[in-house]
C-alpha cells in the first residue's frame, strides 16, 4: 500500500517539470519512482534540456542511466524533489534515512522550491517518531556520540560503523523525545558534527500519497 502512495505522490509531483529547468535530485525509494518516470519522460524527448543535482551517488548513477544530465555546483534550482522520513503540518522534516542529509540539505536550501514527496505514513503531529540521522567525521567520533547523548538521546552507529556516506562520515541514529530548530543548533554546535537530519522551514510543497491518489499540500 505505501508503494502505491509513493508512486502516486511521484507521479503528481512530476507534473511539475518542464524542459530547461534545473532539478534537485532526491534520494529513497519515492525519489526512485520520480527519477524514473523523469527518465522516460528524457528518453521520449517529451522534456528536453534538464540538468539535474544528484544528493547520493546512487541517484547520481539512476539519473545519468536516463541521459539526464547532473553537475554538482549550480545556481538557482528551479525545484528539488526528494522523500522525507517524517514530515509535520508545517512541512518541517527529518531526513537522512538513506544517509545523504548532507547532500540532500544544501541542495534544499539552495532551491527556489523544495516539493516533499511522501507516503501517508511518514505524517507525524510533532518531529520524534523517526530516529534523527546525524552525520559526524570519523574522528574522535565516540566522543562525538557522547556529547549528543548528553543533550537527551539514546544514540547508535548505523550498522555498527559499518555505514559510511558518500562524504566518508558515519551516520550516528539518535532517539530524542523531541526535535526542533533549538535541538539542530545544538547539535551543530558540536565539534564533528556536519549535519543534521532536521530540515526546518524549507518545504514549500507535500505531495503526500493517498491511496493511489494524491494529497498536494501548500507550506
Ligand atoms: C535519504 C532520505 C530519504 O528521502 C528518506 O529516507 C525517505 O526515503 P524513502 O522515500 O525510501 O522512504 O532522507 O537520506
Amino acid at each position: 500500500m505505501f508503494e502505491e502512495e509513493k508512486r502516486a505522490a511521484a507521479m503528481e509531483a512530476i507534473k511539475h517539470v518542464k524542459s530547461g529547468m534545473k532539478l534537485g535530485l532526491g534520494t529513497g525509494s519515492t525519489t526512485r519512482y520520480f527519477l524514473d518516470a523523469l527518465g522516460e519522460l528524457v528518453k521520449s524527448g517529451k522534456i528536453t534540456d534538464i540538468i539535474g543535482v544528484p544528493t547520493s551517488k546512487k541517484t547520481e548513477e539512476i539519473a545519468n542511466s536516463y541521459g539526464i544530465k547532473t553537475v554538482n555546483n549550480i545556481n538557482n534550482i528551479d525545484i528539488d524533489f526528494d522523500g522525507a522520513d517524517e514530515f509535520d503540518p508545517d512541512g518541517n522534516l527529518i531526513k537522512g534515512g538513506g544517509g545523504a542529509l548532507v547532500r540532500e540539505k544544501i541542495v534544499a536550501y539552495n532551491s527556489k522550491n523544495v516539493f516533499i514527496m511522501v507516503d501517508s505514513s511518514k505524517f507525524s503531529e510533532k518531529l520524534h517518531k523517526f530516529p534523527l540521522p546525524v552525520e559526524v567525521i570519523p574522528f574522535m567520533e565516540d566522543q562525538t556520540l557522547s556529547h549528543i547523548e548528553e543533550l537527551g538521546a539514546k544514540c547508535t552507529f548505523r550498522d555498527n560503523k559499518k555505514f559510511i556516506s558518500d562524504n566518508g562520515n558515519y551516520i550516528i541514529d539518535c532517539r530524542f523525545d523531541y526535535t526542533d530548530t533549538g535541538l539542530e543548533q545544538k547539535i551543530k554546535m558540536i565539534p564533528g558534527v556536519v549535519e543534521v537530519g532536521i530540515f526546518h522551514n524549507i518545504t514549500t510543497k507535500i505531495f503526500k500519497g493517498n491511496g493511489n491518489t494524491c494529497e498536494i499540500i501548500d507550506i
